[in-house]
């Protein structure tokens, strides 16, 4: 089996970071938000196709410097075609079904157990669902007691909304349902394609344990809370000559003796946390550099971020490079 992954979103979400990386290149829980979404993949891959468009070539230079267990391919768009529009430009030579995956889902989910289904359903399609109280910033399922999918509404308006079942952006489908897309313009697949499949037969697949599309800054650290919490985020502990409790994901050259950290910290590649300084529920990129006795919390600073002395960053997305 084959997986495609869509990665070409802009991610406004989380600007002023994504202006210069991509959001799936974020590290959460100490490794880019994509390499969570790698994990989920049953060993035995025959292959990993990512459909990218913005910032296409950073991805692909991150996969070919960072390898997964299976072949990874990209096909980058020329411009942005959506969801269906990616689906199709990079769905050449897909399995048959194949695995859908959104690329910035964090999720607990049995894809073996979910292929298992799928089979045992014999539909043309099996989505992830999970139940969430506010469902419009999603796609959301009607479904039968027999987790057959009758009605599908990508963002509804509250009173429209058939369930609190979502799409969790993990899904997998036969490979004809490619075929069904419109080539050479944008497409959403939730909008334009996935209503007209239902009378084929979609199934939905009832997540428990954790979900969340981590593409909003709040979400990005509930995100990596939930990482942390499910034992995903490495030994836990802090960095070497460090206080506090943590967990702190240390990333390869980051340093930060006689720094504290509270819980959920991500210290990026060569971030360094001078002494005295705190932070807490966080994630700094790589080589961002905090002096001594500034407190960071709640907060996404981008690659090469410089926080003052004594200063203070609550809540903040800051840029690349800026000086805070
Ligand atoms: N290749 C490509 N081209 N990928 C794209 C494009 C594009 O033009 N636009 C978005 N994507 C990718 C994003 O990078 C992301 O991984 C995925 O497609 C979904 O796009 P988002 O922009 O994150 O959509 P969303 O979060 O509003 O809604 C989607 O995800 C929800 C779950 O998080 C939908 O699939 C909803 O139905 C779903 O509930
Ligand atoms: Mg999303």
């Amino acid at each position: 089996m084959k997986a495609l992954v869509l990665i070409g979103g802009f991610g406004t979400r989380l600007r002023p970071v994504t202006y210069t990386v991509p959001k799936q290149l974020i590290p959460i829980a100490g490794k880019p938000m994509l390499y969570h979404v790698f994990d989920l993949f049953p060993p035995e891959l025959e292959e990993v196709v990512l459909a990218t468009g913005y910032k296409a070539d950073q991805i692909a230079e991150y996969v070919r410097t960072h390898p997964g267990r299976w072949p990874i391919r990209t096909v980058p768009e020329a411009e942005p075609l959506g969801t269906g529009g990616g689906m199709k430009n990079a769905g050449d030579g897909m399995s048959d079904p194949f695995l859908l995956f959104n690329s910035d889902v964090i999720a607990s989910v049995d894809v073996d157990a979910m292929v298992r289904e799928h089979l045992r359903h014999g539909g043309v399609g099996s989505m992830a669902l999970f139940e969430v109280e506010d469902v419009r910033p999603y796609g959301v399922a009607d479904l039968t007691p027999e987790d057959r999918i009758i009605r599908f509404v990508e963002k509804p308006e509250p009173e429209a909304a058939p369930s609190h079942w979502i799409n969790a952006g993990i899904a997998l489908w036969s490979r004809r349902v490619l075929d069904g897309i419109p080539p050479g313009r944008a497409v959403s697949f939730e909008r334009e394609i996935v209503p007209g499949l239902l009378a084929e037969g979609v199934y939905g697949f009832r997540l428990r344990g954790y979900w969340d599309d981590a593409g909003s800054p709040d979400r990005l650290l509930n995100a990596q809370r939930l990482l942390f919490d499910a034992g995903r985020g490495g030994k836990g502990g802090v960095p070497a000559g460090a206080f506090g409790s943590g967990p702190v994901a240390v990333m390869p050259g980051a340093r930060a003796p006689g720094a504290s950290f509270g819980k959920y910290v991500t210290l990026g590649p060569g971030a360094t946390v001078e002494a005295g300084a705190h932070v807490e529920n966080s994630i700094l990129m790589d080589g961002v550099h905090v002096e001594r006795g500034a407190t960071i919390s709640n907060s996404l600073l981008g690659p090469k971020v410089r926080v003052r002395s004594g200063h203070r960053v609550a809540a903040q997305v800051v840029g690349e490079g800026v000086e805070v």
